[in-house]
């Protein structure tokens, strides 16, 4: 059965949903709704389908089996609550939405409406994460001692409804878990707003998990270039992943106490093991994380990205928010209590 799929918000995001989906075969794109009606147009002159400025004559008129919502963060209850209502089975891009309340009314509706509901957590479908988390399984780090994320570059002036935490930091919580799988026991954080007119761009967090691991975040919208890496430590080394580039390297601890060869050994400071770059086969994410949700509505089967996991990364985000706001540690069984 070919699957009808359109886009509701084409601006930065949404667009790439639109390319990505006229794109799969067994799927047709039939269009794409947007407040501003020119780039709705461009992206269906480009990509087939129709356009449209209100989205509930898009759904009403197109009847899709599928759609993606990418509209800003502050208006994903909105929209996604209408798509669910229609019995429209939605991927909504990350985060879930603008707050935990919004988050908890679209999960439970969709589970009335029987509505297969999806959170685009992108990275979650970045081959180098794929394959780390293979190796992670495989024991070939030993026992994971910390995780670091560094999520930097110049700020995207277009978002003004949520702050840096909340827009960016959710997509490195959600791999944290993904990864490790541990609840978390604390959050600190240290936030400051530099160039956002109203909310934090700037985040340097710590993650204690309840299996002892430590995340740290160095997230922010200050750094003129763009930085995406993960770095996991552990008892044999550690890895690194480069989102953008999609490459996995494994460091080795050195396997003796250093080599004999003085200079070396002063240049270094300590002693090194093997440096290895795995190879990893490379494919877009938003491909693999569109033809898994389409998957998924086909076959009736789960997402693989739950609206519960949308709300767990959004949770600590939040806690990061608040620890930022009010300078103290938020322990996070308290946090569950609120
Ligand atoms: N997964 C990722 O890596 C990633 C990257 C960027 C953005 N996002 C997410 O995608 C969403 C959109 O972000 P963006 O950067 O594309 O924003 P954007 O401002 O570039 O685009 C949003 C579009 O939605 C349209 N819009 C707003 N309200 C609408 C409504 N009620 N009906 C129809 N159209 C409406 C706007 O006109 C605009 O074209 C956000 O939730 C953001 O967090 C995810």
């Amino acid at each position: 059965m070919t699957l009808k799929v359109g886009v509701i918000g084409v601006g930065s995001m949404g667009r790439n949903h639109a390319r990505v989906i006229s794109e799969l075969p067994g799927v047709s794109f039939v269009g794409a709704a947007d407040l501003d009606f020119h780039a709705a147009e461009m992206i269906t002159n480009r990509f087939g389908g129709h356009p449209y400025v209100d989205y509930l004559q898009f759904l009403e008129a197109e009847q899709p089996d599928a759609v993606t919502v990418a509209v800003p963060t502050i208006s994903h209850l909105e929209v996604a609550s209408n798509v669910i209502q229609r019995k429209i089975h939605l991927l909504i891009e990350k985060p879930i939405a603008f707050s935990m309340d919004d988050g908890q009314r679209l999960i439970a509706t969709a589970e009335r409406a029987g509505v297969k509901l999806m959170i685009g957590h992108i990275e979650r479908f970045n081959p180098a994460v794929i394959a780390l988390k293979q190796h992670l399984l495989a024991g070939e780090l030993g026992s994971v001692f910390q995780v670091d994320f560094h999520r930097q570059g110049p700020f995207p002036e277009r978002v003004v409804d949520v702050g840096v935490v909340i827009d960016l930091a959710v997509h490195d919580l959600d791999v944290m878990r993904y990864l490790i799988g541990s609840d978390v026991r604390r959050v600190y954080a240290e936030t400051d707003r530099r160039i956002h007119s109203s909310r934090e761009d700037m985040l340097t967090g710590l993650v204690r998990l309840a299996n002892g691991v430590v995340g740290t975040l160095a997230i922010n919208w200050l750094t003129p270039t763009k930085i995406r890496e993960l770095f996991v430590t552990g008892q044999k080394g550690m890895f690194r992943v480069d989102y953008l580039t999609q490459d996995l390297y494994f460091y080795e601890n050195a396997s003796n106490g250093g080599g004999n060869w003085e200079t070396i050994r002063v240049l270094r400071g300590v002693s090194e093991g093997c440096m290895i770059r795995h190879v990893v086969k490379k494919k877009e994410p938003l491909r693999a994380e569109i033809e898994a949700f389409l998957a998924a509505v086909q076959d009736d089967s789960s997402v693989p990205v739950s609206g519960s996991d949308g709300l767990w990364a959004l949770k600590i985000a939040q806690a990061l928010v608040k620890s930022g706001v009010e300078n103290r540690a938020i322990q996070f069984d308290l946090v569950e209590k609120n």
